[in-house]
């Protein structure tokens, strides 16, 4: 492997000056052999802070977010894992598994501290402890919640023209989640009061934002916290008459509507179907023959997360990249091919995480992307994507793409396409994000 070489090599020189094996004066003998003893130890420590030197600069230094340059870096690796200074590198899905499955040290309660756990709507909610009851709560609702997102008869219809089609997907995919949660459409009023903050999250996780803007998440918190008091007694509401909900503190269940609901239903959403857009673009006839299999092969391609890392109780912490679990050791890797679903059980795909903290409710995500691709079907709407885009690991600069509605042309000039200014503000807001999560250090 390059970074084991290039870790050797930068490890080599502080080797040599550490090197005990030369001829020793009379009566030392203890020393060297205690040397022999340390010595192993000594190169394995240095083997690490190189490799973890060459990762993290060339994390920083590459316009890619991490899991890509992790799968840049470590793709050939032979091993399950790889140690470095901090913490491992978990290389295949196999081992991923097993972490997330059988989480080391933990008996009753695995590690709260999840990746996504930065993630919060307010970061003040973000309480570890509070996992297990707002668990409970969007677990027992996920049934009714995938009932509503099949029942959901409301269209996806992006008008004609060029434009940011990631703007029209999040406006669709949030109608989507407020019908869910409270069973009923929003009004426009309601929607501006609970979108900027929703943006704001979505804007930081695409590297768009430099900073949080707890102004706008204040909003969305407050009109959460509105909607909530107002549909506890109202039969429509999610989790009306729900013991599980019931239970938590005012705090966690704006958390659960707002957060782990209306924000992960919008943004998880928008996401997946914009990938599907982009592959079926390129392969019409894999999404009309097997849509499940395609949605797969989607998430395998681009899964919606860069990482997960974990600290566990027992054991070294551990960072994977979803990118390259998916694609080490898979055949034609880089290649979106359906088909490799009829053979390869759907548990080979990590991207929703595994185990006790396996995301409850991904399958309302899968419901309503495939229905928003039937309605643009249905409709004779087709959608060309700008033909400079390129597919990326996320919609960093939005989707830019024409809409047409039965062939007819829109008057409409075309989006344009990033500048040097947008590509510098994605590079500095990527980087302080990662440090931010300590992703980093
Ligand atoms: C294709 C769509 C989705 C993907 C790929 C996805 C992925 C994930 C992943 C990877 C995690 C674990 C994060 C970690 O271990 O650090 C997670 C957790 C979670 N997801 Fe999803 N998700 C999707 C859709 C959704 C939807 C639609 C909802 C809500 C309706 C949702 C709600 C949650 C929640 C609440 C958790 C935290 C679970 C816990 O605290 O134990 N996700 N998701």
């Amino acid at each position: 492997m390059l970074v084991d070489k290039l870790a050797a090599l930068l490890a080599a020189p502080a080797l040599a000056l550490a090197d005990l094996s030369g001829p020793w004066p009379p009566g030392a003998l203890a020393i060297p052999s205690v040397a022999a003893l340390l010595l192993p130890a000594v190169r394995d420590r240095l083997v690490r802070l190189a490799r973890t030197v060459i990762t993290y600069t060339a994390i920083v230094l590459l316009p890619r977010s991490p899991a890509e340059v992790i799968d840049l870096l470590y793709r050939g690796c032979r091993r399950d894992r790889v140690p470095l200074l901090r913490r491992d590198l978990v290389c295949t899905a196999r081992e991923l598994r097993k972490e997330l499955e059988h989480p080391a040290g933990h008996s009753t309660d695995p590690d709260p501290r999840m990746s996504q756990g930065t993630f919060t709507f307010l970061f003040s909610l973000d309480d570890p402890a509070q996992w297990k009851p707002r668990r409970t709560a969007i677990s027992s609702a996920t049934p009714a919640m995938t009932a509503r997102a099949h029942a959901d008869t409301t269209a996806f219809v992006p008008p004609p023209g060029h434009r940011d089609l990631y703007r029209d997907l999040t406006a669709h995919t949030l109608g989507s989640a407020f019908r869910i949660v409270f069973g009923r459409p929003p009004t426009t009023e309601e929607l501006h009061r609970l979108r900027p903050g929703i943006d704001d999250i979505n804007d930081m996780v695409k590297n768009r934002s430099l900073r949080p803007r707890d102004d706008l998440r204040q909003r969305t918190w407050h009109e959460t916290s509105r909607l909530i008091d107002a549909h506890l007694d109202d039969p429509r509401f999610l989790f009306h008459a729900d013991p599980h909900f019931a239970a938590l503190d005012h705090g966690a269940r704006i958390d659960v509507a707002g957060a782990d609901l209306l924000q992960s239903i919008t943004v998880q959403t928008a996401d997946l179907f914009g990938h599907m857009l982009l592959l079926r673009h390129e392969h019409p006839a894999a999404f009309d023959h097997d849509i499940d299999a395609a949605i797969l092969e989607t998430l395998r391609l681009h899964p919606l997360s860069d990482s997960l890392f974990r600290t566990p109780d027992q054991g070294n912490p551990w960072l994977a990249s979803l990118v390259m679990v998916h694609r080490h050791n898979w055949p034609e890797p880089d290649r979106f091919c359906p088909t490799r679903w009829r053979h390869t059980p759907r548990r080979a795909l990590a991207v929703y995480s595994a185990g006790p903290r396996t995301c409850p409710s991904f399958k309302v995500s899968e419901i309503i992307a495939t229905r928003m691709l039937h309605d643009l079907h249905q409709r004779g709407i087709r959608i060309t994507p700008h033909p400079r885009l390129r597919h990326e690991r996320t919609f960093y600069f939005g989707l830019p793409a024409t809409i047409t509605h039965h062939g007819t042309p829109s008057a409409h000039r075309p989006p344009r396409l990033p500048t040097a200014r947008l590509w510098a503000r994605r590079y500095a807001a990527r980087t302080l994000f990662m440090a931010r999560k300590r992703e980093i250090w």
